[in-house]
């Protein structure tokens, strides 16, 4: 096991700077996830952490010590890829097993390691067969058994799960958060999925440009982010972020007549803001609350819950959750009510507005 730090981080291709001046640091033992827009440099960061690209300045610190140079053995890192990149001509047992004849160690202590691999990852029947003979959630497991034979301290995933149709990632999934409780190392994991990140993560770090934007635990960044980019990144469906204006006592009034009272004091008059609530949170309101109306446009039925597509006078599209017995219609109208702690507010510069209101707390329900 071993933390991770990354120090004023940069890699430029040419005169592309696609990571610049970035700093994290990764716990021993913890589950981080790299999130953000594609070409953000979630791979780029992942393979320079692997020493598969070189770091352009900066330091990378493996367990305390510096590895911008070292090879990708010496760093104790095994990353996993999402195309499977398994040798089609070794059977499942030799393609485990590779980095460990290479390394030259004896049959034996290959064969005792391959199958604590096989046994961990289920796949001890698959043993005698080649990739083409296998299905996609099979072949990522066998890529998953090349990394954990390598006993790193360090497991690097790059998007594993992106080719899996979407019953096995979930189980995959399942299975990743296992083998993490397991084998307890450090595991850094770049995914698109939101379900993956919020469900697997100690940490979030949600990316753009080459730049960090937020770090947090999941919960922190779906509750309190700190601006609008990670607002609208974290949580499916998406926030809703509704433009209107708070004025010096605090009162909100959205441009679709929404008025409710927040905490946030600020001293310049009134100033433009945008309100961000999530469908989710449109559960009535309270005594300082607000409601919006919306057309219906689509009822998108889960079972469970219903979202609403629906459309404010203004014109602004608009997702509700809608959890009542009554089932709505295309065309109706429908009044959603929120509590006010429940909305957030954000500046024209796109960042939170705290004001008074302490960050990270939400009052009881
Ligand atoms: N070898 C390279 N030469 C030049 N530019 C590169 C090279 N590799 C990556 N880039 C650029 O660096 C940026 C970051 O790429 P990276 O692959 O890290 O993105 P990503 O966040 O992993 O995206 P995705 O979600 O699509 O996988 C992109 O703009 C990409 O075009
Ligand atoms: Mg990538």
């Amino acid at each position: 096991m071993a933390s991770v730090e990354l120090q004023n981080i940069d890699k430029t291709y040419g005169s592309f700077e696609a990571i610049g001046n970035l700093n994290l640091s990764v716990d021993d033992g913890s589950f981080t996830v790299f999130v953000g827009p594609s070409g953000c440099g979630k791979s780029t960061l992942l393979r320079m952490i692997a020493g598969l690209e070189k770091i352009t300045a900066g330091d990378l610190k493996i367990d305390g010590r510096r590895m911008n140079e070292a090879d990708p053995i010496e760093r104790g890192v095994a990353m996993v890829f999402q195309n499977y990149a398994l040798y089609p001509h070794m059977t499942v047992e030799q393609n485990i097993g590779f980095s460990l004849r290479m390394a030259g160690l004896g049959k034996a202590e290959i064969q005792r390691s391959v199958a604590v691999a096989a046994a961990t990852l289920q796949i001890e029947p698959l043993m005698k067969r080649k990739p083409a003979q296998l299905s996609g959630g099979q072949r990522q497991r066998v890529a998953i058994g090349r990394a954990i034979v390598r006993n790193p301290a360090v497991f690097l995933f790059d998007e594993p799960l992106s080719n899996l149709d979407a019953e096995l990632r979930v189980s995959m999934r399942v299975e990743i958060a296992k083998l993490h409780r397991r084998i307890g190392a450090t595991m850094i994991y770049v995914t698109h999925d939101q379900t993956e990140a919020m469900t697997l993560a100690d940490k979030i770090v949600v990316m753009r440009a080459g730049k960090i934007e937020q770090t947090g635990t999941p919960d922190t960044l779906y509750a309190d982010p700190d601006n609008l980019f990670v607002a609208g990144f974290i949580g499916s469906p998406r926030m809703n972020f509704l433009d209107g204006t708070l004025d010096p006592n605090g009162v909100v009034r959205l441009d679709c007549g929404a008025v409710f009272k927040t905490g946030l004091l600020q001293g310049e008059g009134d100033i433009p803001i945008k309100a961000g609530i999530r469908p989710e949170h449109f559960t009535g309101r309270d005594d300082a609350g607000g409601a919006i109306d919306l057309k219906v446009d689509v009822v998108e039925n889960l079972g469970g819950t219903r979202f609403i597509y629906g459309t404010l006078s203004s014109g602004q599209a608009v997702i509700i959750e809608d959890r009542s017995e009554t089932i709505r219609r295309p065309g109706e109208i429908v009044t959603a009510g929120f509590p006010a702690r429940r909305a957030l507010l954000f500046g024209g510069d796109g960042e939170r507005i705290r004001g008074t209101r302490p960050a990270n707390t939400l009052p009881a329900e």
